[in-house]
């Protein structure tokens, strides 16, 4: 089936162009797309969610670094300027939310490029730094059909959970979890999809829920709760979700209810499914006790979309993700394949 669906992230035009973004927070209902001109409001849409899912992150980050450098073409900037300029978008931008480490390892290859870069006259030098965004962002999307591709040889004909959004709009195009699933449903699998609704922000609902309807493939909306109840009635033969940070080990971090979910699946002996691309593997990090988890604000669980439903002062937790460890997942599906069962080793093996 080919992909209509709009874009989550986009460059316009040449290095003097702009960043646009489709901004999900108006998702389903209007389809606004917010012009990216300066550094905060990449910033700021990263922070606020209007662009989500670790992969589209770490793109629109990546074009946030020539964003920033865009002024230089009218601007006849030195290579100090320069320099200077993308450095700091990159150590603004990596402070914009701390789990995904697509995040900082899309920044980290802007600003290896930005070094090599030492020297060069400001209208190559913002080519270049086009032209790598450009390849983080042309990769994803081939990393993304190759994960679909891998996955769907798991599934069956059945009841398949997913948890929060894992598809195009969370990624380059097409997604990793539900990458996987619009492939099955291609290939005339029949699924009929699970989505949770993922609280607080409702991703699951919003735009799981659009994105599988869209695609044609059968989707029945739950809240978080009944998960364990749907599982006890036979109706789920697989979990799959996405994850924002996987360690070596193979401990994946994945929105707030994933490991719950992990746990819900064990015990009903259904297998429970990690798709991510490469740029959500962290090796530096082993355990994922070390994995930063991102606190947002009150409001999200006290007032959600502008309407108060608790009391006024009542104290809140809100961490946005948790993580699974490595024992409950029954693989892990890349785009260099599936990795199974889940050891250091393997995905060592599969991936270095
Ligand atoms: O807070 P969000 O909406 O950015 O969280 C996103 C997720 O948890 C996704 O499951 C994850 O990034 C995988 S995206 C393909």
């Amino acid at each position: 089936m080919t992909n209509t669906a709009p874009k989550s992230v986009a460059w316009r035009g040449n290095v003097d162009g702009c960043l646009v973004l489709l901004d999900q927070t108006k998702l389903p209902g209007e389809c606004v797309f917010l012009d990216c001109l300066d550094v905060p409001t990449v910033w700021e849409a990263i922070k606020q969610l209007r662009v989500r899912g670790a992969p589209a992150i770490g793109i629109a980050a990546a074009y946030g670094v020539c964003v920033a450098v865009r002024e230089s073409m009218t601007g006849q900037w030195n290579w100090g300027q320069f320099y200077k300029t993308a450095q700091e978008a990159i150590d603004y931008l990596a402070t914009s939310r701390p789990t995904a480490v697509n995040l900082f390892w899309a920044l980290q290859r802007m600003e290896r490029k930005l070094k090599s870069l030492d020297g060069s006259a400001s209208e190559v030098a913002a080519q270049e730094l086009l032209a790598e965004a450009s390849a983080i962002h042309a990769e994803d999307i081939a990393m993304c059909h190759a994960i679909g591709r891998a996955g769907a040889e798991l599934l069956t004909d059945g009841g398949v959970l997913t948890h929060c959004n894992t598809g195009g709009l969370a990624t380059s195009e097409y997604g990793t979890a539900l990458s996987v699933l619009f492939t099955a449903h291609d290939q005339g699998k029949k699924l009929n999809v699970y989505a949770d609704e993922t609280r607080p922000l409702l991703q699951g609902a919003r735009l799981t829920a659009w994105e599988l309807m869209q695609h044609g493939v059968p989707v029945t909306l739950i809240t978080d709760s009944m998960a364990a109840q749907v599982m006890r009635e036979g109706k789920v033969q697989a979990v799959i979700i996405g994850a924002d940070r996987i360690t070596s080990r193979g401990d994946a971090a994945n929105k707030i209810g994933s490991y719950g979910l992990a746990i819900l699946a064990k015990y009903h002996r259904i297998p429970f499914y990690v798709a991510a691309p490469s740029s959500t593997f962290d090796f530096k990090m082993e355990s994922g006790a070390d994995i930063p988890i991102e606190q947002r604000s009150a409001e999200e669980i006290t007032e959600p979309f502008g309407k108060r439903i608790a009391p006024v002062g009542v104290p809140t937790y809100n961490p946005a993700f948790d993580v699974t460890p490595a024992e409950l997942i029954t693989a892990l599906i890349t785009e260099k394949g599936v990795i199974q069962p889940v050891t250091k080793e393997n995905i060592a093996a599969t991936l270095q």
